[in-house]
């Protein structure tokens, strides 16, 4: 099935309101029809007669005639204003949900502007197409008809001469939007990157001001806006060039009308009324090809758009997710990691890894910057899959369970912090309402945040800028700590999540959160000599190898990497 197909069908969701609107414009073209006559009437019939009453007889209908014509225009702009509304946002959110569940891997490759491209303007382009286009053309179709045939009934002579006229219209009109449709795409693409760049200054602009003054970024937007500019301006133009004539065609109607029907009212042939009925309506008289043909080129430009939606929406994640999913849960946290080897790309980083933290354990994994310890907390939490060898959790491996179960029981505090720009409260709770305000307070006080919050102007309700701008860096890691704990998972990974705290904040954290600890599994990743001293195990990598392993004691008697990556003497 094509995707215009399948767009069709997703809309069809909608078919009450879609119902309702047709009835309300079926309603607003039949009265839309009878306009001419009411026109001609009062023009050639009743003014001459100099008959008043019926005057006020008949534009009273008119007027009645144009509110129902309104109205039912309104109510069905009010329906499909809803509809569109309600489809977009859906889409958006199916987008963004499918996008959460990509690997690794399509997170490095995606570039922001192109996604942002596709859920901010491809699908709002698709919104009119999704809900009036359809019937709008069909109804636009059907009320010209009569007009068209009472046209030509009228004055069969002046009809035929706008009906040589009005092709050409036509065809300007089609060779335009080629042209149109040609720049506005290759506009499309470049400002695709211009977005890009945007965004990346966006991410945080202050640490862009922090670079200094650095010509990066400005020499960046330059090129790309050069070009943008280039299409852009090209588009615009081509674009007033097309409004220009068709606005130059309208007049040679006119023109047309006016000394083909002048003529006729001098010759006495015609009537002023007939005339008027013409002016008003002889553009009725394309109605029909221009429908059609601008509803195909909408069809044809929305494909684009159709395409690129169903693109993500079709797109697997590399991640696999077998059927058969566990029915066993993870409740104590046991983690065994066998004989694992792992390759970004060609390089391989991790080589016949094997490690274990048993329930309710502290275990460190330390080594040199690139070693590869992030990257096995990557494959614990299936953001990239390995090929070979095997992680279990509680006896079961992790590709068994569903994705965001397996997420759920995880908690990761890393070195990179993401805040929202929203209140502490809802960065600490992100908004789980079963998290009360007693347990934020006790796990702020756990983590050592609490004086700093209540600090605050608002508190809990401060609002903490963009990625956390008002914060200094260990208040932001203490929070990020702190939501992760109210999370309430299992396991625990702290990815060198300590580093901008000092070393007196970190041990108090750590002796305040002894308790709930107890039984949860704890992955230590630190170059902080005192947060691995009580490991139960510490595995020392070098270059996605394990050399070492054993208690702190146990290391320090060997004398070895160990003691060289802390520097160690004895
Ligand atoms: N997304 C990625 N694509 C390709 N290579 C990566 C990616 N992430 C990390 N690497 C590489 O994997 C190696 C290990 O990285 P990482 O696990 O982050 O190290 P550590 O956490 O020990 O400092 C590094 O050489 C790094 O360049
Ligand atoms: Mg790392």
């Amino acid at each position: 099935m094509s995707n215009i197909k399948r767009f069709f069908k997703m809309m069809m969701k909608y078919r009450k309101e879609h119902l309702i609107a047709i009835v309300l414009l079926t309603i607003n073209g039949i009265t839309y029809s009878m306009e001419p006559f009411f026109t001609k009437s009062i023009i050639d019939v009743v003014i001459p007669q100099k008959n008043v009453v019926e005057l006020l007889k008949l534009t009273g209908m008119f007027l009645t005639v144009i509110i129902i014509e309104k109205v039912s225009k309104l109510f069905s702009d009010f329906v499909y204003s809803e509809m569109g509304k309600s489809f977009t946002f859906q889409l958006k959110r199916d987008l963004i949900s499918h996008l959460q569940k990509q690997s690794g891997d399509y997170y490095c490759k995606m570039k922001a502007g192109e996604i942002n491209n596709i859920i901010n303007n491809d699908v709002d382009t698709l919104e009119d197409i999704a809900t009036k286009m359809l019937f709008t053309t069909i109804k636009d179709i059907i009320t010209s008809v009569p007009i068209i045939v009472y046209l030509f009934i009228l004055k069969k002579d002046l009809f035929l001469v706008l009906l040589l006229i009005y092709p050409i219209t036509y065809f300007v009109q089609k060779k335009f939007s080629k042209k149109i449709e040609y720049y506005s795409i290759q506009a499309r693409i470049v400002l695709e990157d211009y977005v890009t760049i945007i965004n990346e200054f966006l991410k945080s602009p202050i640490n862009y001001v922090k670079l200094g003054n650095n010509t990066y970024f400005k020499n960046k937007f330059k090129e790309s806006e050069e070009k943008y500019k280039k299409y852009g301006i090209k588009s615009d133009k081509v674009y007033s060039e097309y409004i220009t004539l068709s606005t130059m065609t309208n007049y040679i109607v006119l023109l047309a009308i006016l000394l083909i029907g002048g003529y006729g009212i001098i010759e006495n042939n015609m009537t002023i009324g007939i005339m008027v009925v013409f002016i008003q309506y002889s553009s009725k008289m394309v109605i029909p090809i221009l429908a059609i043909s601008q509803a195909n080129v909408r069809i044809k430009q929305s494909k684009e758009s159709v395409d690129r939606i169903f693109q993500i929406l079709d797109s697997r994640s590399s991640i696999s997710e077998e059927l058969a999913a566990s029915q066993c849960g993870i409740n104590n946290g046991e983690i065994l990691i066998q004989g694992v080897s792992f390759s970004y790309d060609t390089r391989e980083i991790l080589h016949n890894l094997t490690m274990l933290a048993k329930a309710g354990e502290k275990v460190a994994i330390v080594g040199e910057s690139g070693s590869g310890k992030s990257t096995i907390i990557n494959l614990l939490y299936r953001l990239w899959d390995f090929k070979e060898g095997n992680i279990y959790i509680d006896g079961v491996e992790i590709h068994r369970f569903n994705i965001n179960y397996l997420r759920e029981k995880i908690g990761i505090v890393s070195q990179d912090i993401f805040l929202f720009h929203d209140t502490i409260l809802n960065n600490l709770t992100l908004g789980n309402a079963d998290i009360s305000m007693e347990q934020v307070i006790e796990v702020a006080k756990k983590v050592n945040i609490y004086n700093d919050i209540v600090n605050l102007d608002l508190g809990f309700n401060t609002v903490i800028g963009d990625n956390g701008v008002k914060l200094s860096g260990g208040q932001k890691q203490r929070l990020s700590i702190a939501r992760t704990i109210l999370k309430n998972n299992p396991i625990i990974v702290f990815d060198e999540a300590t580093s901008a705290l000092d070393n007196h904040t970190e041990m108090e954290i750590e002796f305040h959160l002894l308790d709930y600890f107890k039984n949860k599994t704890l992955i230590i990743i630190s170059h902080r000599l005192k947060s691995i001293v009580n490991a139960n195990r510490i595995y020392v990598l070098e270059n996605g190898m394990i050399k070492e392993s054993g208690t702190y004691d146990e290391l320090i008697q060997s004398k070895s990497l160990f003691c060289s990556i802390f520097n160690l003497q004895f």
